[in-house]
């Protein structure tokens, strides 16, 4: 029997559309099957509406996998240049923010409109509304059962369920209980890109400070990140925090310099030596938000002009600002995780096409694989590039049939 179609996408997410748009060129019959409402629903939320849809500066070195090279020929076969050229092609406007962290001008929606197009231009199906309760192989095809009472058959079944993060937006799971049926690894997923959480006796002196940002060096686990902090009434955020949360484990202490970029003691020497009689608290909030500065100060139990602090104290209190240790409870876990750590194991895939190799015609692409990209940009690139190598090899395979 010939099978209804030729590949059969599970979620339409960012590398679900990605994969069917190039998975429908020469010719193949693709199906997309959404169990949302609506596509692209973490598209459209991500980067604070304007979608940070590539970084420039995206390498295998900004990811982390239990085989650090998988991700190379995926990505190199689809460059950050290659979706500009996409973009571009829909007359989408995007500018560089910082550390080569690409954004739309205008809007997420923007990008979700521009894979729709993309699919229609291969004549790719899409169902929403639809999940998925069953799916068998038999000989060279899936069968899969849909929540519509439909049955329909696929020679290619590309899984492209996305991770646990933001079970509200549609997140499952679903695919690591597929590999799972299919005999295959999956590794132990984490939260990550998430806020760590703080035990009681340190909100009690941090609670009052939420809403507070400062550039910081943020370091754990052997790994560091310049970006700015942000303390919160349930611990502490902000993008050099997210990063981190990437590495950090239970227990673990998190080490957080302010403003890495001044020499402080040479600043507040400076002030000692200009201005003796202005207060220290007054002096800090010139470089630090007055209350993070008072923080600090009653710490270190400093108070009065700055003139009458030695050298040592300061010193003390520069140290102290310089490697401020945090040790959290936990994180927000997935309710507010950007993306899932871990995942189906890079071990049973083929790194050219995303094919596992114990299930020929069984693909997994974007975060369901144990290949997580750092904050700004990086996951959606590995969702184009991961679902743009899937593809190729599937419309590779129409071709010759
Ligand atoms: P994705 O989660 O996008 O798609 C999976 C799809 O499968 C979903 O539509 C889901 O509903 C569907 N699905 C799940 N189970 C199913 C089932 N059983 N049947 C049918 N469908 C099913 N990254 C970045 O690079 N830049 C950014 O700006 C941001 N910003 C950002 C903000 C927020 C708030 C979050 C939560 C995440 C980000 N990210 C990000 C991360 C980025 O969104 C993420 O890495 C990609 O969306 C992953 O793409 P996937 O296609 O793999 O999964």
């Amino acid at each position: 029997m010939k099978p209804a179609y030729d590949t059969l996408v599970i979620g339409a997410g960012a590398a679900g559309m990605m994969c069917a748009a190039f998975a429908g060129a020469k010719g193949g019959k693709v199906l997309v099957v959404e169990h949302c409402a609506a596509p692209g629903e973490k598209i459209r939320i991500s980067g604070g509406g304007r979608c940070n849809f590539t970084n420039l500066h995206c390498g295998p070195a900004n990811f982390i996998s239990r085989n650090r090279h998988f991700a190379k020929s995926a990505l190199a076969g689809y460059a950050p240049s290659d979706f500009v050229t996409l973009v571009e092609k829909h007359d989408i406007a995007w500018h560089e923010k910082t550390l080569g962290q690409l954004f739309c001008d205008r809007s997420a929606k923007q990008i979700i409109a521009m894979l729709l197009e993309e699919m229609a231009a291969k004549a790719v199906d899409l169902s929403l509304g639809i999940s998925i309760e069953k799916v068998e192989k038999a000989a060279d095809e899936f069968a899969v059962r849909l929540s519509d009472g439909t049955s329909i058959s696929a020679r290619n079944l590309v899984v492209a369920c996305g991770g646990k993060s933001i079970p509200k937006m549609g997140a499952t799971g679903f695919g690591y209980q597929l590999a799972e049926q299919f005999k295959m690894d999956v590794l132990e997923t984490r939260p990550a890109l998430v806020p760590f959480t703080f035990g009681e006796d340190v909100l009690r002196d941090t609670r009052e400070m939420a809403g507070i940002a400062c550039d910081a060096r943020v370091s754990c686990a052997g790994v560091a990140f310049d970006e700015a902090v942000l303390i919160t009434h349930r611990g502490i955020s902000g993008p050099a925090i997210l990063q981190a949360s990437s590495y950090w484990r239970e227990k673990m202490p998190v080490a957080i310099g302010l403003l890495p970029e001044t020499d402080f003691f040479a600043e507040l020497k400076a002030r000692r030596r200009a201005s003796g009689r202005r207060d220290i608290a007054t002096v800090l909030s010139e470089f630090l938000p007055r209350r993070l500065a008072e923080y600090f100060l009653n710490f270190e139990k400093l108070t009065g002009n700055i003139a009458d602090l030695p050298d040592a104290k300061l010193a003390k209190l520069v140290a102290t600002m310089s490697n401020w240790q945090v040790t959290p409870t936990g994180t927000e876990g997935y309710r507010t995780a950007e993306v899932t750590l871990g995942g189906v194991d890079t071990d049973g895939l083929d790194a050219r096409t995303m094919e596992a190799k114990s299930v020929p015609g069984l693909y997994f692409i974007g975060e369901v694989v144990d290949v997580t990209g750092w904050l700004g940009g990086f996951n959606f690139q590995w969702a184009w590039a991961s679902g743009v190598a899937a593809g190729r090899a599937i419309a590779a395979k129409n071709f010759s049939k």
